[in-house]
């Protein structure tokens, strides 16, 4: 089954979105697909740009920084 953002990808970012919320609303469907490439590259490259959510939260694990990548790779299902 495709990857989805209300079932897989929105209750990753729920816990976040009130500090992210300046830029986009990471529960939103539409501000998340628009800026899908932007969060991708930042969440890649955590090393250059620093993690996302920073410190003192968790980062985000490989396995869910991954499967934010497939969700766009299969096209942003919702
Ligand atoms: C999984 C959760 C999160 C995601 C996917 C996320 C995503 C992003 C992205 C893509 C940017 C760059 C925006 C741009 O270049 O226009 C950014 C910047 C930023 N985020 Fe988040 N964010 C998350 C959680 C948080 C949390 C919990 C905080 C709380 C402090 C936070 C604070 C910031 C700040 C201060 C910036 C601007 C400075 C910087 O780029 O480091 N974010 N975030």
């Amino acid at each position: 089954m495709a990857v989805s953002f209300n079932n897989d990808i929105m209750p990753i970012f729920n816990q976040f979105r009130g500090q992210m919320m300046w830029r986009f609303d990471l529960t939103n469907y539409e501000h998340v697909k628009a800026n899908a490439r932007i969060i991708n590259n930042r969440l890649a490259n955590a090393a250059i740009f620093g993690p996302m959510p920073p410190p003192p939260f968790d980062p985000l694990t490989p396995e869910q920084i991954q499967l934010f990548s497939q969700w766009i790779d299969e096209g942003c299902q919702p």
